[in-house]
């Protein structure tokens, strides 16, 4: 089978594959000896490079340079002990999120925003591979080679998702209780963040269609929402877990909290309705129970306990689901994009 489609049963079965073989990447695992560059991207995916250059991510490595943060930039660097403003784009305590580092040798150096490599993985030892159309008959082997040299493909959700949430939600207290850092992205959503300034979608079933920057099925956007939300709540989970100051004083537990209860108690109560309440897909009532059951309050590995067991179950989910199953949900999708999709001239 030649072509491609979300569709595909093959894929949903793939799924199985890329969730043993490659786990998330963590913000701290884009292994920097492994970056090899947006430039060389660029021959095959210019409008994927296009689209990204006018995106904020692009931009992300001036923000103690930007006259509209620098102020904050300096403070919350002052308050977290750096000694420079330059000091930011070094740090690892601010790299791992805003930055892309390249090591090349001994050298170890900032050489852009969030790329193409934030969020698909270092490309050393895939980039020959995924696009080798003459070597690789077959789409989907292209696609298993990638994923074995440690491709992040968008083809499973989950893996390119789990990075969004992986540097939107931070996971260092300090940095917001004393640097006064924002705790997450306020109204982060997966379907609507990801379908408008970061689209870049100018393939359909392996066709590539140059001129437009194509709104992606509304299947795929129904697993991004549903998806996102998982994730927003394992991740909430594991902030709170991460956090160990208690009390009102102290904004990164009260902000985990808030997010974890209100999908606890409201916005996954409503999903699983729409989606027919019994006849829901297992994996997400499994999820609302164990979430229920987990002790918001308490230690740290009870939290963390349940924040795997719902790790689980996403990665069940993912497998199980196209979005076909899943119309239900698309009232509940926002229809109000975050920033505007590039389109080439
Ligand atoms: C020599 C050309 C070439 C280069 C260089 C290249 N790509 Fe690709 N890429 C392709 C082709 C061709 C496809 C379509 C793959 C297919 O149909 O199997 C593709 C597909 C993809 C996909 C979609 C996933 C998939 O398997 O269909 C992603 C993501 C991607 N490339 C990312 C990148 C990134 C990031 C870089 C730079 C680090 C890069 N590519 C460099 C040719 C290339
Ligand atoms: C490596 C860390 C990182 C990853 C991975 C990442 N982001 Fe971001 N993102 C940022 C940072 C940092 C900013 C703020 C950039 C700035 O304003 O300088 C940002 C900004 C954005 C913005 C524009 C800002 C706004 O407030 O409107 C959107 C939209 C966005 N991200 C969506 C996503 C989505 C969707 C994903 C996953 C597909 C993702 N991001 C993955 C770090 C990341
Ligand atoms: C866990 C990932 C993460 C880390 C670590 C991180 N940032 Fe951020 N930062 C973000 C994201 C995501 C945004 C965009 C927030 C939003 O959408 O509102 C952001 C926004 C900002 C802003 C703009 C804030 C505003 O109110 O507009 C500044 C300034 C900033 N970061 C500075 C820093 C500095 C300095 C460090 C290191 C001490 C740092 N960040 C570490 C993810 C991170
Ligand atoms: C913020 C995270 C993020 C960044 C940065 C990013 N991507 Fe992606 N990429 C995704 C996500 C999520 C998808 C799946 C959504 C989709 O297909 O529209 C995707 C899909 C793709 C695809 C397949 C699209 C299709 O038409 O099926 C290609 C090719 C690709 N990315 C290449 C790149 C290249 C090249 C860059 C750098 C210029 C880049 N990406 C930067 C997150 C990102």
């Amino acid at each position: 089978m030649n072509t491609f489609s979300l569709q595909s049963p093959a894929l949903v079965l793939l799924g199985l594959a890329f969730a043993t073989s490659v786990c998330g990447q963590a913000i701290s695992t884009l292994h920097p000896e492994r970056v090899i560059g947006a430039e060389r991207c660029e021959k095959c995916h210019t409008q994927e490079l296009q689209s990204w250059r006018v995106s904020q991510h692009a931009r992300s490595d001036s923000i103690h340079r930007d006259p509209k943060t620098s102020l904050k930039a300096k403070e919350i660097a002052t308050k977290m002990g750096l000694r420079s403003v330059n000091e930011i784009a070094t740090n690892q305590l601010c790299t791992e999120c805003h930055f892309t580092r390249q090591q090349t040798g001994n050298v170890l150096k900032v050489i852009g925003g969030v790329s193409c490599e934030s969020c698909h993985g270092g490309a050393k030892d895939w980039v020959d591979v995924h696009g080798d159309k003459e070597k690789i008959a077959s789409h989907e082997d292209r696609i298993l080679k990638s994923i074995a040299a440690g491709m992040l493909n968008p083809r499973n959700t989950y893996q390119v998702a789990e990075n969004c949430f992986s540097c939107h939600v931070a996971r260092d207290e300090k940095l917001i209780n004393v640097g006064g850092h924002p705790a997450r992205s306020e109204g982060f959503e997966l379907a609507s963040w990801s379908q408008g300034e970061v689209r870049h979608h100018f393939y359909t079933n392996s066709v590539r269609h140059e001129k437009e920057n194509k709104e992606v099925p509304q299947a795929f956007k129904r697993v991004l929402f549903t998806t996102g939300l998982l994730l927003d709540l394992e991740h909430s989970l594991r902030g709170l877990a991460a956090g160990v100051q208690k009390g009102n004083q102290f904004p990164f537990r009260q902000a985990m909290g808030r997010r974890a209860f209100a999908i606890i108690s409201a916005e996954l109560p409503a999903v699983i309705e729409k989606l027919g309440g019994d006849a829901a897909p297992a994996e997400l009532k499994q999820i609302l129970a164990i979430a229920k059951a987990t002790n918001l309050g308490g230690d740290a590995a009870t939290v963390i306990k349940g924040a795997d067991d719902i790790k689980a179950q996403i990665e069940m989910f993912g497998q199980n689901n196209d979005g076909s199953g899943l119309a239900g949900v698309d009232g509940l999708i926002p229809t109000k994009l975050r920033g505007t999709p590039f389109q080439p001239k």
